[in-house]
């Protein structure tokens, strides 16, 4: 139906849902509009990720530069996020759906705090899709948290710079039980990474499409996804190289 090689999805997806202001406004909407129906999008690509069997799926939902929008958008974006979790959480049970959230989680407001913990907690033992929000999130502000974590492990002698490899600076960042992302979608039409997992998405394969993030559907998650099939991911190798290995 959708044409995927079901062995070859992605383990980890992670997408820029970017749009919802501008998909309102053409309509002569308010902003806050939009990010309603985005909530829409989100149950439809959540649910759909889930039955295609990805097995990690990370929203960049709000990000620590967004703060700077004006406070009634913040506001709102709040509260919409609240409802969202609440209302979601028993769709998360029922589907077996871990959840979780990557950020600085203390810039919250405290009631969308409990609701992220409650969620979190009622999902804990699910075994299935691990959904991860990216709430107050910045890549950079991540990797400083992560270089002064080390500092003071390093100062205090609970680490020795001896055993500092990649693997021990991820187990640092908000992400140390995730595995990379192997695919990034980002909508909208806007090419740029916007602070989002720097460190992470060394080797993951980009795409962007041009619809809006209210619009991203299910068939649209095919398209990006049958083109991250057709890709080759080389991690530096030659393409022969990849060939000859069995
Ligand atoms: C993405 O949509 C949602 C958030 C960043 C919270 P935008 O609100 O950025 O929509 P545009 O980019 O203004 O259209
Ligand atoms: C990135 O979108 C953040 C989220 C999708 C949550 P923005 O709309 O904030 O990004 P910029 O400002 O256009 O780069
Ligand atoms: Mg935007």
């Amino acid at each position: 139906m959708h044409g995927l090689n079901p062995e070859k999805l992605p383990r980890h997806l992670a997408i820029i849902m970017d749009g919802n202001g501008r998909w309102a406004q053409e309509r002569m909407l308010k902003r806050i509009i939009g990010h309603q129906r985005g909530v829409e999008t989100v149950r439809v690509i959540v649910e759909e990720s889930s039955r295609l069997g990805i097995k990690y799926l990370t929203l960049f939902a709000f990000s620590a530069e967004n703060w700077l929008r004006p406070k009634t958008e913040v506001k709102s974006l709040m509260a919409l996020l609240k409802k969202y979790i609440r209302i979601e959480t028993a769709r998360m049970i029922d589907s077996n759906i871990r959840f979780n959230v990557i950020g600085n989680l203390n810039e919250l407001p405290p009631d969308v705090n409990e609701a992220v913990q409650e969620a979190i907690d009622r999902t804990s033992r699910n075994g299935g899709m691990i959904l991860t929000l990216a709430l107050s999130y910045g890549a950079r502000q991540e990797i400083l948290m992560a270089a002064g974590r080390i500092a003071e492990d390093l100062a205090s002698g609970s680490l020795s710079r001896d055993n500092l490899d990649e693997k021990l600076f991820s187990s640092y960042l908000f992400t140390s039980d995730i595995p990379d992302p192997d695919f990034l979608i980002r909508t909208s039409g806007e090419m740029r990474i916007s602070n989002f997992l720097l460190w992470q998405l060394a080797y993951t394969e980009l795409y962007f499409s041009d619809v809006n993030w209210p619009e991203f559907k299910a068939n649209e998650l095919y398209r990006a996804l049958r083109d991250y099939q057709s890709r080759e991911r080389r991690f530096g190798r030659t393409s022969a190289q990849l060939q000859n290995r069995s």
